[in-house]
């Protein structure tokens, strides 16, 4: 999971982002997830929308703008800002706030409990490194190299390089780069990996040498460079490709691997294909159908509410045709 988001471009590219920084502003500063949600989703359906907005009449028309929102876009409108966001940026400890949560292993409640403590820049946490957990060190070790984007190419490159590495050492793993990139995005926050094995399904005992295996040997070859978590099931890291032959070096990124039985193995790249709110929109048809979908199942709901077992589950397919949906590729899971 990254915390950059890629850059859009459209008619409205003023409105999404101002948006995005209120959004962004709710979740870091607030900690107001249903703020950060309603913004997010405003931002979504106004960046598909073709035409050039108007006011903020034109906006309320759209799924997701609401009165308040659209008062800001006349507000931006008429005058070309917005007098909260200037309020925001001008606010020492907003923005302190804001900035740390981009450290990789700072949420908002570690940023603001910093930034009441007095550290509110990258020196200042290097200061108080030894107080710092191991995921926020690395944050802070590679924080330039985690804030750019990874572009296509290079997510190509490191999809050959570990499905190569994975087929070496036990040609029956199965696994998916998902994320953004399985979406096509022209660039990605980081690599986000789901991995099965057909030995391993919900039934059998939990089996993290399948994991670590994969860890140990990507370890092994150079590939993966920093731990920040390693559990039975999920591994969180740092990975880095080898330097090019012309001189070019290649940066740190951030690569999460997790291991999934293979009974819910479609569920789980179906969710971490995402992207989220296409997940929420399709969790919300699921319902409407009577199913309950998450990221591990499908299972039909009864008349009383209360799910029944898991469907079986054996590709992505599947699960469209259990909600009646049409099937959506990944390029087109946008919302
Ligand atoms: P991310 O890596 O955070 O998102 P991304 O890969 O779409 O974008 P980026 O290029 O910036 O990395 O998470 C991976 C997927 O996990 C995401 O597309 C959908 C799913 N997801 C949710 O459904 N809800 C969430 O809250 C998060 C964080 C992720
Ligand atoms: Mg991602």
């Amino acid at each position: 999971m990254s915390k950059r988001k890629a850059p859009q471009e459209s008619p409205n590219e003023g409105i999404t982002d101002f948006l995005t920084e209120l959004a962004n502003y709710e979740r870091n500063v607030n900690r107001a997830i249903h703020k950060y949600n309603a913004y997010r989703k405003a931002a979504s359906v106004i960046s598909k929308y073709p035409d050039k907005i108007k006011n903020g009449n034109e906006a309320k028309k759209l799924d997701g703008v609401g009165a308040k929102i659209a008062e800001k876009i006349d507000e931006f409108l008429s005058t070309g800002k917005l007098r909260k966001i200037e309020k925001i940026r001008s606010d020492d400890t907003s923005s302190s706030i804001n900035f740390l949560t981009r450290v990789t292993g700072i949420g908002p409640a570690a940023a603001r409990k910093f930034v009441e403590e007095g550290v509110k820049t990258l020196d200042d946490l290097k200061k108080i490194e030894h107080k710092l957990n191991h995921h926020q060190q690395i944050g802070l070790k590679y924080f330039e190299d985690f804030e750019k984007r990874i572009p296509r190419a290079e997510m190509l490159k490191m999809q050959d390089l570990i499905l190569s590495e994975l087929e070496k050492l036990d040609p029956e793993y199965i696994g998916t780069v998902c994320g953004s990139f399985r979406r096509g995005a022209e660039s990605s926050g980081d690599i986000d990996i789901l991995l099965t094995h057909p030995n391993f399904t919900s039934e059998s005992t939990k089996q993290p040498k399948l994991l670590h295996a994969v860890v140990d040997h990507l370890q092994g070859t150079g590939f993966i460079t920093d731990t920040l978590s390693k559990g039975e099931a999920k591994f969180m890291g740092v990975c880095k490709l080898p330097d090019g032959d012309e001189g070019s070096d290649c940066l740190h990124r951030r690569i999460d691997i997790r291991l999934i039985p293979k009974d819910q193995y479609y569920c789980g790249v179906l969710y971490f294909t995402g992207s989220d709110i296409f997940n929420k929109n399709m969790r919300t048809h699921a319902l409407e159908k009577g199913f309950t979908l998450n990221e591990y199942t499908i299972r039909p709901l009864g008349v009383t509410g209360v799910a029944g077992e898991p469907l079986p589950v054996d590709s992505e397919q599947d699960i469209f045709e259990y909600i009646e949906w049409r099937y959506r590729e990944p390029k087109d899971r946008s919302e």
